[in-house]
């Protein structure tokens, strides 16, 4: 039997809630195959913890997860703990320390989803969104001087290595090339004289090694115009860690909401595990109630299954998830329903044993 050992990290607010029904749907695929099973190993960390222990995970954290085939995430963030304490001492650390340079996120109109603009086709949302993940905007270098006094002064560097960039965008032509799709990059060298033109170059040198891709390159501003008015012109889009970061929200508003955005975070070399998550937060407006959308977390399993292997089993959950919003009886209050978080994962595996 092939057992693939999972980290569960909950965490806050709503990620314990969507988090529960995605195991339940990663064991039933496991069930009904035959052939694959899942151990779940939970962790308790997250803002309860910070609260009791004064740490977001244990102190030997990392190397506690570096023993697992891949992290299940849910949100990180509670009112009272500072964000950039929590997401620092855990999911960016995770992202880091394991060289989760890749963070793949789909922004795909599925059948059924809503979508807030006029006169679109569900083809013509169809994107795959390569984030960069582990350095520039998000590197975590500066300094505050001063502090506190009236001259101080904050500085937040943007680290750009030629490794880091190079690997990123290597990974996306690779990708445009077995998907045979058009690669963007989105970047801006207009306004960020060092980084985004250093981005740019390297655009265009790892390009030289794909003549068969067909690329573009866009301002940052004009492609969040673009992504609204034209979104057909997006296939794969490569861009860095903060950008990808906000054109990825705004791609959750076109292709269905944050309940259903999904993401995983790879670490192409499997030298360390990869983090699976729905991108949304910890949501604390709906926490609780019963009401978190589970489908973007169902859609992180499906990224799941694939990176295992289990290609067919990834595809089949993207067919319950349209089912189950083109049939539009059990859907979350974020979707027009009234159905709860564990209903819509109850219709999930009901969907499952009747596609079978
Ligand atoms: P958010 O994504 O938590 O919520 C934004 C809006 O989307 C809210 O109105 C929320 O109710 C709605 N929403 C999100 N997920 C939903 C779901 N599954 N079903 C239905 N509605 C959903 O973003 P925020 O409010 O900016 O952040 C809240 C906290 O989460 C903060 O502490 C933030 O730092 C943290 N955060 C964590 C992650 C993560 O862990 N990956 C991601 C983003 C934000
Ligand atoms: C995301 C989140 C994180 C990010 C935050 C919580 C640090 O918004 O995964 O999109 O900015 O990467
Ligand atoms: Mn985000």
């Amino acid at each position: 039997m092939n057992t693939h050992k999972i980290a569960v990290i909950a965490g806050d607010g709503i990620g314990p809630e969507v988090i529960a029904e995605g195991i339940r749907v990663l064991n039933k695929a496991a069930e009904l195959d035959g052939n694959f099973a899942f151990e779940f190993t939970h962790f308790p960390w997250g803002c309860e913890y910070y609260k009791e222990t004064g740490r977001m995970m244990a102190e030997d954290g990392i190397e506690q997860l570096s023993k697992f085939d891949a992290i299940f995430l849910g949100a990180v963030g509670a009112p009272g703990v500072p964000d950039h304490i929590s997401l620092w001492e855990l999911l960016l650390i995770i992202r880091k320390r394991f060289d989760q340079y890749i963070n793949l996120r789909p922004v795909k109109l599925l059948e059924g989803a809503p979508c807030p603009l006029k006169d679109v086709a569900k083809e013509d949302v169809d994107m795959i969104f390569v984030r960069e993940n582990t350095e520039g905007e998000y590197a975590g270098s500066g300094s505050w001087l001063f502090k506190g006094k009236p001259n101080e002064v904050v500085i937040q560097d943007g680290v750009f290595s030629r490794a880091g960039c190079e690997r990123v965008i290597r990974y996306a032509y690779e990708l445009a090339r077995e998907q045979k799709k058009t690669l963007t990059s989105i970047s801006k060298g207009n306004a960020l004289n060092y980084s985004m033109v250093f981005w740019d170059q390297i655009f265009e040198e790892v390009g030289r090694e794909y003549p068969d891709v067909k690329t573009y390159s866009y301002l940052v501003d004009a492609a969040s115009m673009f992504m609204i008015k034209d979104p057909k012109r997006f296939e794969v889009v490569v861009t860095s860690n903060l950008f990808g970061d906000i054109l990825t929200d705004l791609g959750a508003a076109i292709a269905g909401g944050m309940g259903l955005a999904a993401g995983a975070n790879l670490n192409p070399e499997r030298t360390f595990p990869s983090m699976f998550e729905p991108i949304h937060g910890s949501a604390p407006d709906i926490a609780g109630q019963g009401k978190s959308n589970p489908l973007a977390t169902v859609w992180s399993a499906s990224q799941m299954l694939e990176f295992f292997g289990h290609k067919e089993w990834a595809d089949r959950l993207i067919d319950c998830i349209e089912e189950v919003l083109t049939e539009e009886k059990v859907l979350t209050p974020d979707l027009g329903g009234s159905a709860t978080t564990s209903q819509v994962g109850d219709e999930i595996l009901n969907k499952m044993v009747a596609g079978r």
